[in-house]
C-alpha cells in the first residue's frame, strides 16, 4: 500500500460516503450564510455574495400561489415530472423566447435549476465520462458532474477574451472520454454573454462530434446594452436530439426561494431523469408550480424593470471597481455578476496583513471592510472576486466605497 493510500475501512467503519464525503460545500452559498451570521451578530456587512435579486416575487404571482393554497388538488401528490398546464406552459415559453417548438413530454419541471443540472448529469454520465466545463465556471456543475461519477475537465479562460471559450479551447480538452459540453450564456460567475455567431460555432463543433450539451439559460433575461441572447438549440437544430437545456424562474422573477426549475430535452432521457426524481423527491410544491405557472404564461414586463435596476448598478459597479489600483474588471453584458482580476493586488500589504491568494484577500475585505465578496478559488480560477450587484443602489455604492478604501491602502 503506498503512503498515500487511505487505509481500507470496512461498510460499518465507514460513516459518510466517499462519494458524499468528496463534496465540498457550496462556497457561493456559504460566503453568504457567514454574512448572514456576522450581520445577525450586529456587524454591518454588506453581502455581494448571494446570486439573487434583491426584489419582491411580483404581486401576480404570489396572489396565484395563494389562490393555490386553498384549492386542494393542491394539497395532493401531483404527477412527478410536473403540473401538466406547467409543462404546457414551458413548452410555448420555450417558442416565445427562443423560437423552436417543443413537445411537452420534452419538459421535466425541477426543484430549482440545481436539480435540473444534477439530475441532466445524473441521466446522462457514466463512470468516468468527461464533461467539458469552460472556466471561470458555476461552482455546482463540477461537483454535480462529480456526483454522477463523471470527470468535470475546466477549459479556463480570462478577463483579456472577456471569459469566453473558443471552440480551440474546446477541441484541445475533447478525448475519447468526452461526452458532454457545458455552455453557459449569460454567465455565472462572469456576466460573459457570447455573440450569436460563437454560440452557432460552439453547437456546431458538438454537433460535428457527437457530443451532448447542457446549455444553462437561466440567465436568458437578463442581458444589457447592445447584448443579446441566443439560445444554442434554437440556433443549432441539429443539436437537439443531444442537448439538455436547463432553466427556471428564479432569477427572471424574482423567485429564487419558490424552487422551481426545468429540463429541456429528448423525451428519452426526459423520462429517464423523471424516473429519478420519482424516486429522490416526487413533484416539486404544487403551490410554487402554480407560481411559476402565472410566472412563465404572463408577461416579461416585471424582469424589464429589474434589467433596468440591474443595469443601472452593473455599470456602477464597474465603473467604481475600476478605480481600485490593482483590480481589472471587464463590463459584463448580462446575469448580474462582475469577476474583476485582483492578481495586481495579492502579494501587497493591507492593514498588517498580505493576503496572497484571493480567498485571503476576501477574508480580508470580510474583516477590514465588513463586505462579503466570493472569491474565483470557488469557480475554478483563483486572482479574481465575483460581487453580485443584485442588491439595492445604496448598499452597492456604501460596499464598493469600502472596499476602494481598504484596497487604497495596499503597499508592495
Ligand atoms: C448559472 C445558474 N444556473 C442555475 C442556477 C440555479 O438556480 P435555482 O436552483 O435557484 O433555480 C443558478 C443559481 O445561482 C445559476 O447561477
Amino acid at each position: 500500500m503506498s503512503a498515500a493510500t487511505p487505509p481500507a475501512q470496512s461498510p460499518t467503519e465507514r460513516r459518510v460516503s466517499a462519494r458524499i464525503g468528496s463534496i465540498s460545500e457550496s462556497a457561493t452559498l456559504a460566503v453568504d450564510a457567514k454574512a448572514k451570521a456576522l450581520k445577525a451578530s450586529g456587524r454591518p456587512v454588506i453581502g455581494f455574495g448571494a446570486g439573487e435579486p434583491d426584489f419582491p416575487t411580483p404581486g401576480y404571482i404570489v396572489d396565484a400561489a395563494a389562490e393555490a393554497c386553498r384549492d386542494t388538488r393542491n394539497h395532493r401528490y401531483t404527477p412527478a415530472g410536473g403540473l401538466p398546464e406547467l409543462k404546457a406552459a414551458i413548452a410555448e415559453k420555450t417558442l416565445r423566447d427562443s423560437g423552436y417548438e417543443i413537445d411537452p413530454a420534452q419538459v421535466l419541471v425541477t426543484n430549482g435549476g440545481k436539480q435540473a443540472i444534477y439530475e441532466s448529469f445524473a441521466a446522462l454520465l457514466d463512470p468516468g465520462d468527461e464533461v467539458i466545463v469552460p472556466a471561470p465556471y458555476w461552482t455546482t456543475y463540477p461537483e454535480s458532474i462529480r456526483l454522477a461519477g463523471g470527470v468535470p475537465v475546466p477549459v479556463v479562460t480570462d478577463e483579456t477574451s472577456n471569459y469566453q471559450v473558443t471552440v480551440e479551447q474546446l477541441e484541445a480538452a475533447r478525448t475519447e472520454r468526452t461526452k458532454m459540453v457545458v455552455f453557459v450564456s449569460p454567465s455565472n460567475p462572469t456576466g460573459a454573454v457570447y455573440p450569436r455567431a460563437e454560440v452557432e460555432a460552439v453547437g456546431q463543433w458538438a454537433v460535428e462530434h457527437g457530443l451532448w450539451v447542457m446549455t444553462d439559460e437561466i440567465y436568458e433575461h437578463l442581458v444589457y446594452g447592445d447584448a443579446e441572447f441566443t439560445s444554442l438549440p434554437a440556433v443549432v437544430p441539429a443539436v437537439r436530439d443531444k442537448c439538455v437545456v436547463v432553466n427556471g424562474v428564479a432569477k427572471t422573477y424574482a423567485m429564487t426561494g419558490w424552487r422551481v426549475g426545468w429540463i429541456v430535452g429528448p423525451k428519452d432521457v426526459i423520462k429517464a431523469a423523471a424516473n429519478l426524481q420519482s424516486h429522490a423527491t416526487s413533484n416539486v410544491s404544487n403551490v410554487a408550480q402554480v407560481a411559476a405557472l402565472a410566472a412563465v404564461s404572463g408577461d416579461l414586463e416585471a424582469v424589464s424593470a429589474m434589467r433596468t435596476a440591474f443595469d443601472r448598478r452593473r455599470r456602477t459597479i464597474v465603473r467604481m471597481l475600476n478605480e481600485i489600483d490593482g483590480l481589472v474588471c471587464p463590463e459584463p453584458e448580462g446575469a448580474f455578476y462582475v469577476y474583476p482580476s485582483v492578481k495586481g493586488l495579492l502579494g501587497k500589504e493591507i492593514r498588517g496583513k498580505r493576503p496572497a491568494t484571493s480567498v485571503e484577500l476576501a477574508e480580508v475585505i470580510l474583516e477590514e471592510a465588513e463586505v462579503a465578496v466570493v472569491p474565483g478559488e470557488a469557480f475554478g480560477t483563483p486572482g479574481y472576486l465575483r460581487l453580485s450587484y443584485a442588491l439595492g443602489d445604496e448598499d452597492l455604492a456604501e460596499g464598493v466605497s469600502r472596499m476602494q478604501k481598504l484596497l487604497g491602502e495596499a503597499r508592495d
